[in-house]
């Protein structure tokens, strides 16, 4: 595989960055994912958007226009042969001469790294198929969570936990109410209803959720944003996530109780696919 670093396309192996990164050290990075759908980017403009607005909310310049990083995302993609997947980015606050809790002088090189995923047909998806169990695990993360940091060691966390449990993912709750998924934003459709937590910092504000919002709501679909209780989400008729990774995914589960039918509802699976259609 080809990745960039700093400037630089390199074979994967040949890639370096410092010890002293601040990625590494601080977690004082951010990222973002874009997949790969039959070899065209899917919402790069929401995408490195998000990014610009992740650097300046931790005082961190752009080091790339959005120009340049379409470029290397297309030369990686290109060089990679990737028909199905997506494009990793990270940029982190760069490698100080030491460890120290305050930032470096401003004029520390930021560390910008980008890699390629090859993945199986993102539309075909077996989970989106059957739909996906989750369990329900309190929001311990920090209070910005809209900005794509990449301490991602509580959701890693939460994965686990799900998994130990014999479920694919899970959703954080924060004062009785749902905040997201590991890795993706919650969804219930109650009476024909969409209903999901409206944006603020408690939630990353997903560039697939403002995707989906507008095909439902140009599809009539009716959306309103609010929180929602586990116990709310157990009664819905449907419940579904939405990730770059996942597109829309229907949840067929919730802490071991059915949601509906016990399987993927039509307004998800209606979603999905237009969600899929109007990303190709
Ligand atoms: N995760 N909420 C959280 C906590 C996320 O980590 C993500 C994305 C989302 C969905 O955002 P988007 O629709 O822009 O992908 C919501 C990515 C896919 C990841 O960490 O791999």
């Amino acid at each position: 595989r080809t990745v960039y670093v700093n400037g630089e396309y390199l074979p994967e192996e040949d890639a370096k960055i410092s010890i002293f990164d601040r990625g590494f050290l601080m977690a004082d990075g951010v990222y973002e994912v874009t997949s790969v759908l039959d070899g065209k980017l899917v919402d790069f403009d929401g995408h490195v958007k998000r990014l610009a607005r992740s650097l300046n909310e931790l005082g961190m310049g752009e080091p790339l226009t959005a120009d340049e990083l379409l470029e290397i995302h297309r030369k990686l993609v290109a060089e990679n042969e990737v028909i199905n997947g997506g494009v990793y980015l990270q940029i982190t606050r760069g490698a100080p001469a030491d460890r120290d809790f305050a930032f470096p002088p401003e004029d520390t090189p930021q560390t910008v790294v980008l890699f390629t995923q090859n993945k199986p047909d993102l539309a075909e998806s077996p989970a989106a198929a059957r739909g996906i169990k989750v369990i329900s695990i309190e929001d311990i993360r920090w209070g910005r969570r809209d900005i794509k940091t990449v301490q991602l060691l509580y959701p890693s966390m939460g994965k686990m936990m799900a998994k130990a449990a014999g479920c694919d993912d899970a959703w954080m709750v924060e004062d009785g109410a749902v905040t997201e998924g590991t890795s993706n934003n919650a969804y219930i459709i109650k009476d024909g209803k969409i209903i999901t937590r409206q944006l603020s910092n408690d939630i990353l504000h997903g560039i697939t959720r403002a995707a989906v919002l507008e095909f439902a709501r140009e599809a009539q679909m009716k959306v309103e944003e609010r929180p929602f209780t586990i116990e709310e989400a157990q009664q819905a008729d449907e419940a579904f996530i939405t990730s770059a990774t996942t597109f829309v995914t229907p949840v067929v589960e919730i802490d071991g109780v059915t949601v509906g039918a016990g399987e993927p509802g039509p307004a998800a699976k209606r979603l999905r696919e237009l969600y899929i259609e109007g990303s190709r």
